[in-house]
């Protein structure tokens, strides 16, 4: 048997290729606990998917903001294509939140103690679009007003005013998505935690599910009951239908 008794050279280390450099993959895959640092296998989907959210969630804001500006420069095209872009991730967010479906409430129980006090309360990006919704109802309300129309006035006449339209609809469209990404997360937590927990960040479960009825536009919906009550008054329609 003969050893090789030469000093060997450190081994060099290989170069990254451009793609591995723009997009920091390097760094990106040390954003997980390495394998053997983890409690369990799934809490690598669970950082996964918290840190996938996050990052749509961050696309999402530079989308509110840019039509939150356009609507305050006019230009209201570009605005109802950025509100569509933003509705558009939300999709993203809806399927990532699925992926923790396939973790059991047994395996997750198992890691569920590393989390300490942290919460998703305190997700920042979901805390940036709560803070972005009143200034973007804002300059939508402030562009109705330039075109001296209500919000009413804009349902009852929709083509008249089609951008805006279009903008009021996609704002009504991303309400509706988080809103209903708050319904799956509800479900989600009660899966895994059962309906009378009380969460990392000490919130009682009854309490999350109130926030079911928070709205990030309020008045796009409401206005919806002043048509009705516009549409009843003229057909002097006194009973209330199902439909
Ligand atoms: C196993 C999965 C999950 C469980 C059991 C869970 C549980 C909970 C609980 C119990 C709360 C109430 C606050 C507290 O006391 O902590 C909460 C809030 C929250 N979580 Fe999660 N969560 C899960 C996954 C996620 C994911 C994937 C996200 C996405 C980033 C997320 C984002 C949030 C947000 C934004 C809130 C505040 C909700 C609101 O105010 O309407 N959670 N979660």
């Amino acid at each position: 048997m003969s050893v090789d008794s030469t000093p060997r050279a450190p081994e060099r280390k290989r170069a990254l290729s451009t793609y591995e450099v723009y997009l920091h993959t390097e760094q990106l895959f040390t954003l997980q606990k390495p394998e053997g640092e983890r409690l369990h296998p799934d809490e690598l989907t669970f950082q996964v998917v918290h840190q996938t959210i996050e990052l749509w969630w961050k696309m999402t804001q530079q989308q509110l903001d840019t039509a939150t500006n356009r609507l305050r420069g006019g230009q209201t095209e570009e605005a109802a294509w950025a509100l569509r872009r933003a509705v558009s991730a939300q999709s993203v967010v809806a399927q990532a939140t699925r992926q923790l479906e396939f973790v059991s409430p047994k395996d997750f129980l198992s890691f569920r103690g590393i989390l300490g006090n942290g919460s998703g309360a305190d997700s920042p990006g979901f805390r940036a679009i709560l803070r972005q919704a009143p200034p973007l109802w804002e300059a939508f309300a402030a562009a109705l007003e330039r075109e001296t129309i209500s919000l009413l006035d804009l349902y009852q006449h929709p083509w008249e005013h089609a951008t805006l339209y279009q903008c009021a609809e996609a704002l009504v469209d991303f309400d509706e998505l988080f809103h209903l990404f708050r319904a799956q997360h509800l479900k989600l937590a009660e899966r895994n935690l059962g309906l009378g927990a009380i969460g990392t960040g000490g919130t009682p479960m009854p309490q999350l599910e109130r926030t079911l009825r928070d709205l990030l536009f309020p008045l796009l919906w409401t206005v919806r009951d002043e048509l009705l009550a516009a549409v009843q008054e003229q057909t002097g329609a006194t009973t209330q239908s199902g439909h």
